[in-house]
């Protein structure tokens, strides 16, 4: 099975950040010293993917350009001899084959994912990975779900088990644990009531899917918040062809909670060895 794709739909508004994403795409707000989207394309690249597709909108043209060479920049940065920030900056250019798709509608999740149909063809798997949410661990989630879609042949998505009063805000599916970690789908339901959910396995923007989604997408009717749901094009694929969950091992953060966004941000700076010990002491201070 061949996944060398993956779709990254970002033309949300990112209400959750507001003021800060007033006029900067909430897929561009730094968690230490890369933009939030930085680490889902690098998750992506360290599973095998090549090319990246960005849903995106009018208001968005700073994301591809973050994934470009930036010549005026990298000119001073080698008069200066400033070298070592000098590849970083290239190495983003350099890390992607950038697609760009515009979403002209803001018509939901289904929608942004629909739009991607001609450039993904009819033949590959491809993945889709939720711009906001961060995800960390020994194999990168997408991967993990790489591994099984190639093994079972079937399209796969990651939930995460989250405490209940949490299912609201997610995706929730049920099934059967058929190997452990791993779910033969029955029903997914997009935010359910709390009382409502069938599980407690949330959808955590990790999904590698087959291109006969497409056509499940064209077939469904808006659902919650009268949006084009993919949940809801999801649940047609696996009544047709079978679908699996796979439980992602490893951390997540969901970049548009500001609770989760700064623990990120915490949590990524804490690796830097040079930056450890001043932060640790300065966050000392306000931690009673
Ligand atoms: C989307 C999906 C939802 C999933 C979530 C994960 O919701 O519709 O099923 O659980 O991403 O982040 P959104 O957060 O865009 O409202």
């Amino acid at each position: 099975m061949k996944i060398d794709k993956v779709i990254i739909p970002v033309a949300g508004w990112g209400t959750r950040s507001l003021p800060a994403t007033k006029n900067i795409p909430k897929e561009m707000l730094p968690v230490y010293n890369k933009p939030v989207v930085q680490y889902v394309v690098e998750e992506a690249i360290q599973s095998g993917i090549r090319s990246v597709v960005f849903i995106t909108n009018r208001d968005k043209n700073v994301i591809e350009d973050h994934f470009d060479y930036n010549l005026q920049l990298e000119a001073t940065l080698e008069r200066n001899g400033k070298n070592e920030m000098l590849g970083k900056v290239r190495e983003v250019a350099e890390m992607a084959h950038i697609i760009s798709i515009r979403q002209k509608r803001a018509l939901g999740l289904g929608h942004a994912v629909a739009c991607a149909k001609d450039v993904c063809g009819n033949d590959d798997a491809f993945a889709v990975m939720v711009g906001d949410d961060l995800m960390f661990g020994m194999t990168p989630g997408i991967q993990q779900l790489m591994d099984v879609a190639r093994s079972e042949r079937k399209p796969v998505i990651g939930v995460m088990e989250v405490p209940q009063d949490e299912v609201s805000r997610y995706g929730i599916i049920s099934g059967e644990e058929t190997s452990p970690g791993i779910y033969k789908i029955n029903r997914l339901v997009e935010k359910p009531r709390i009382h409502e959910a069938p599980s407690r396995l949330a959808i955590v923007g990790r999904y590698v899917l087959t291109p006969d989604i497409f056509d499940c997408l064209e077939k469904i009717q808006p659902g919650h918040g009268g949006e084009i749901q993919l949940t809801d094009g999801l649940q047609v694929l696996a009544e047709k062809s079978g679908m699996l969950a796979v439980k992602i091992r490893g951390t997540r953060f969901d970049a548009g909670n500001w609770a989760e966004y700064l623990t990120a941000n915490i949590y990524f700076a804490l690796q830097d060895e040079e930056l450890h010990t001043d932060l640790v002491q300065r966050l000392k201070a306000y931690l009673h």
